[in-house]
């Protein structure tokens, strides 16, 4: 493994060197503590056009600063390899060296930024260079491990109709409620697959934004701030405490996976009273995407240490459902409307109707009774 990056000052460039381009990142100017990070390290301030120069090991690495009309300095930059003379990049060294500075760049801004989180995101995408500075522990684990959805399968976010009662009339409630819900998960995957990931606690704010707008009702801020706090303290569903009870007297490993931000899904399941049951709360806030994104998936399995297919998701969305089983997860489908499954993907593995089903059926394919549902 490398040591970390040493910036050394520009009377330094190797001379007889070719530069050959690694990395472009076109868009530091809208991570500003990115670029101030960049402009205090390398004093881009007195030396706008200057490059940065940065060694690992007898390695050299140039970075160049790209600037944009309009735009504060830098907008982006460039990291090339400063090669002696004609001789071949080394590509694996190359390849080690960039993740290095990525992640001296990610440990070296404040703020949400994390070296943890890019080494979690590199591992979850099979970057060599992560995988190997920091392999994760794979525990001895035996048997299943359960991996449940938490809002819609375990609390009822359509619970929040009583208190929009007060604010949108009884008649428009139940309809408010449920445009919320969709458009909260439909922002997910927009920003998924636009890869312009927002935490769960500012998407579930725009969704309720749009959803009362759309039932052309003013925002007030108060009445906002008090529906989003409500999403701390949604109620489970009846038959989630007899359920979680019941699986835990069997030993089996629990878990959740949830779109929400750590701090939501942590808040939600303590007020629940349903944490307890639960050996961690997994959120996709790591891997900076949502369910049904592969990512969030083999993140459940890298930092659980089981293989996916011995990870069996419990949830009510068809959506996660699919999403799961693509990734090469065993999945239940909590059915508790009755509707139709989604057309698209493979119909889950087992279908219940209530969270309480599920010891039962579990017990009976151990014994063998039944492989398909
Ligand atoms: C969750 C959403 C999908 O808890 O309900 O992940």
């Amino acid at each position: 493994m490398n040591a970390g990056p040493v910036v050394v000052p520009p009377a330094e460039r190797p001379s007889g060197c070719r530069a050959v381009p690694l990395l472009t990142e076109p868009s530091v100017g809208h991570y500003p503590e990115f670029r101030r990070f960049l402009v205090d390290t390398f004093g881009l301030d007195d030396r706008i056009g200057a490059s940065g120069l940065l060694r690992l090991g007898d390695r050299a690495y140039e970075l160049v600063f790209l600037g944009r009309s309009g735009q504060p300095f830098p907008s982006g930059v460039e990291i090339h390899a400063l090669v002696p003379g004609l001789e071949p990049l080394d590509e694996d060294a190359a390849d080690h060296d960039v993740w290095a500075i990525l992640l001296w760049l990610t440990d070296g801004v404040d703020g949400e930024w994390s070296a943890d989180t890019l080494a979690t995101t590199g591992r979850v995408y099979r970057v060599p260079a992560a995988v190997e500075a920091a392999p994760t522990p794979v525990r001895e684990t035996r048997g299943e491990l359960l991996a449940f959805d938490l809002y819609g399968t375990l609390v009822d976010p359509l619970a929040i109709a009583t208190e929009l009662a007060g604010i949108v009339g009884p008649d428009d409630a139940e309809r408010v409620a449920a445009t919320w819900r969709r458009a909260q998960i439909d922002y997910a995957f927009r920003l998924t697959v636009m890869n312009r990931y927002q935490d769960f606690a500012e998407v579930t704010g725009r969704a309720l934004d749009f959803a009362l707008a759309e039932a052309g009702h003013p925002v007030d801020q108060d009445a906002r701030g008090a529906l989003l706090a409500r999403y701390d303290a949604l109620e489970p569903f009846p038959d989630a405490g007899p359920a979680l009870r019941a699986l835990a007297d069997t030993g089996v490993e629990m878990v959740v996976l949830s779109n929400g931000s750590p701090a939501m899904a942590e808040a939600c399941l303590r007020t629940s009273g349903l944490s307890a049951y639960f050996s961690r709360v997994v959120s996709v806030d790591a891997v900076r995407a949502y369910k049904p994104h592969p990512a969030v998936y083999r993140h459940l399995a890298e930092v659980t240490g089981r293989p996916v297919e011995a990870i069996r998701l419990v949830s009510c969305n068809p959506f996660d459902v699919v999403g799961a089983a693509t990734a090469g997860m065993r999945t239940v489908w909590v059915d508790r409307s009755g509707t139709g499954f989604d057309t698209l993907g493979a119909p889950p593995e087992l279908t219940v109707r209530a969270l309480t089903d599920l010891p039962d059926l579990l017990a009976s394919e151990h014994d063998g009774d039944i492989t398909q549902r």
